[in-house]
């Protein structure tokens, strides 16, 4: 029998101090044996965003906690990992490095190898860990922090198609539920508002479609946001729930089509590689919302594509992602050491042009 292959992970580059255990008997599918993730929403909550150095500090006091409990709930021993991988970026530099400390002291001390992760890459790789499926598949990485077209070619191979120039959609959400007054994160309070709410009553623009390829924007739709409520506060001195619920269906509808049209668009150039079993996949935390979600699944439908959206818990940060990237790059014979830096900006695709902006966790990609 193949001998298994049990990797740690540790992720800590945004607001989530994360560690997990995977391991592969052979060909046989990967599997989660722990994944825990302490999540430090509680010490943000009050600044209205992620204060990167109060992550710092929050990753550095509990990483060690977090690995402990992963590998106590995993059932395993230090002893049993075969090699430590850690997210070296791109994020929070403070965060990051509270991981990449704590990953080459492992190292260090057990002897064990390190491996890097770029945590665009976990997310990328997600759909090979759920779902078994072959390179090359199209991923669309939507969440606060990160919006882009990947097209995934293997373990260190990835072609970015487009993205956006500015604001991540998340953000997008969060800051419209800022204006709205309602509770963060925005995009689960936007979404449950829009649920009862008129998409045609308010014109929102759909920015950038008319300009060709797969990049996006989505700061001038909150912009849109900012000037409809004030004109509505300015006719009858304040919003109703309707206009609440219309404001946010509008602003859904026009996000949902300009992630539905951008993906037709890079499905064709993805669909040119002639791939044998063409999938769709999306990660990330906007990947929740049910209309964008059904809106890309009829999109991948249209295109006879297959469309993965791995379950929320592995969508949005988590270290499952980062062990099991380890875990393919530990096949392929790439290994770190000690000279492993830890990384505030690291495009996964170093040849195409950077993209402007970022995402208010500052992951810059
Ligand atoms: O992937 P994630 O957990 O963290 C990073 O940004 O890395 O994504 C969080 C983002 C937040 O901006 C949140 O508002 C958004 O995902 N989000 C949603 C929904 N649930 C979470 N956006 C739209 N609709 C949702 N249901
Ligand atoms: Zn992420």
């Amino acid at each position: 029998m193949a001998k298994a292959l049990t990797i740690l992970g540790l992720e800590s580059s945004c607001d989530d101090t994360a560690a997990a255990v995977v391991r592969q008997c052979g060909s046989e599918p990967a599997e989660i044996m722990s994944s825990i993730v302490l999540g430090q929403a509680d010490l943000h909550a009050a600044f209205g965003g992620v204060v990167p150095e109060i992550a710092a500090r929050a990753h550095a006091e509990k990483i060690d906690i977090c690995v402990k409990q992963a590998l106590m709930r995993a059932g395993v021993a230090l002893s049993d990992v075969d090699a430590i991988a850690v997210t070296a970026g791109p994020g929070l530099i403070g965060g990051v490095l509270a991981g990449v400390m704590c990953a080459k002291g492992l190292a260090v001390g057990t002897g064990l190898p390190l491996i890097g992760v770029n945590h665009l890459a976990g997310h990328a790789l997600t759909p090979r860990l759920t779902d078994q499926i072959d390179y090359p598949y199209l991923m669309l990485l939507v969440s606060g922090g990160h919006c882009q077209f990947l097209l995934v070619q293997g373990t260190d191979s990835f072609t970015r198609l487009g993205g956006t120039i500015d604001d991540a959609p998340g953000e997008a959400f969060d800051k419209t539920a800022r204006l709205l007054g309602l509770p963060q994160p925005g995009g689960p309070s936007v979404e449950a508002e829009a649920r009862s709410g008129d998409a045609a009553r308010y014109a929102f623009p759909r920015p950038l479609l008319d300009r060709e390829g797969c990049d996006m924007s989505f700061s001038g739709l909150k912009t849109a946001l900012l000037r409809m409520r004030d004109r509505v506060v300015a006719e009858k001195g304040g919003l109703t729930p309707a206009d609440r619920a219309d404001l946010c269906a509008g602003f859904q509808m026009a996000v949902a089509d300009v992630l539905a049209e951008k993906t037709r668009r890079a499905l064709r150039l993805y669909l040119a590689h002639q791939p044998a079993a063409p999938v769709l996949a999306v990660a990330g935390g906007v990947a929740a919302n049910s209309l964008i979600r059904n809106k890309l699944e009829s999109v991948a439908a249209e295109n006879g594509v297959r469309f993965i959206a791995p379950p929320l818990s592995l969508c949005t940060d988590n270290a499952a992602m980062i062990a099991y990237v380890g875990l393919e790059r530990y096949r392929a014979g790439l290994r770190d050491d000690l000279t492993l830096i830890a990384r505030p900006r690291w495009p996964l695709d170093s040849a195409s042009p950077a993209l402007l902006g970022s995402g208010k966790k500052g992951a810059k990609a």
